[in-house]
């Protein structure tokens, strides 16, 4: 007979909000890693490395056809690993003091899933991980602009939780690339402390939803 009841604790999407494969990639990739091995988690990746996603160019088809997204491109493989996700840790590289294009792109091309489906990302659980040059670049408000996504699309946002990780990953590559980020390894305890809060939040809200 088949075995209902899987082995996994949550299903958790990292997303790499960079268009390199370097250290924003390094750090999601750490954390999914870390994920699975502490907590059992399945874990899925989308990178935005090459992808080559377009604007949204506000054409209002989503809203008016509540088909999805008009334009047909890697954002299609994205929507599928968001809907099947219970829980998402998104990277960004700081750019200019927040998240990088490409990911605001990202996030604005979620519309078309979110007018297709208003509760498709409800309830999710989501964090961030901000990967700067400089040690103060702008990591606090790049976390704050993947939790107001959050918060914009019913999903719920949770930090790293007070005496380390407050609003999420916070990690400093001194323009390093991987290496940089590496041997960041006050940062990369920012990154655990988060995954593991997160991790925490979707089990219970997975346990409070199997009652009901
Ligand atoms: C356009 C651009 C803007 C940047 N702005 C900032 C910034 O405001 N603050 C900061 O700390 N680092 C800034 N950086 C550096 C990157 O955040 C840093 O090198 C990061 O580790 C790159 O991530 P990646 O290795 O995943 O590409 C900027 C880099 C670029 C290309």
């Amino acid at each position: 007979m088949e075995n209902l009841v899987s082995h996994h604790s949550v299903v958790l999407l990292g997303i790499s909000g960079s268009p390199r494969k370097a250290s924003t990639a390094f750090v999601i990739r750490e954390a999914l890693a870390y994920a699975a091995k502490k907590s059992k988690a399945k874990t899925d990746y989308f990178s935005l490395q090459g992808k080559g996603i377009n604007f949204c160019v506000h054409c209002d088809y989503c809203i008016r056809e509540r088909k999805g997204c008009i334009q047909k491109d890697s954002m299609t493989e994205a929507y599928e690993k968001m809907e099947e996700a219970e829980a998402f840790i998104i990277g960004t590289p700081v750019y200019n003091g927040s998240v990088s294009g490409q990911l605001k792109t990202f996030f604005d091309r979620c519309r078309g899933m979110v007018a297709k489906n208003p509760d498709a990302l409800k309830n999710k659980v989501g964090a961030g991980v901000a990967v700067g040059g400089d040690r103060l670049g702008g990591q606090e408000l790049a976390l704050l602009t993947i939790h107001s996504f959050y918060q914009a699309n019913k999903m719920i946002p949770v930090g790293g939780g007070p005496f380390g990780a407050n609003l999420g990953g916070a990690v400093w590559s001194r323009d390093l690339g991987e290496e940089g980020a590496r041997k960041d390894a006050e940062g990369l305890r920012t990154v655990y402390k988060t995954v593991d809060r997160l991790v925490e939040v979707a089990i219970r809200l997975k346990e409070s939803s199997n009652r009901t």
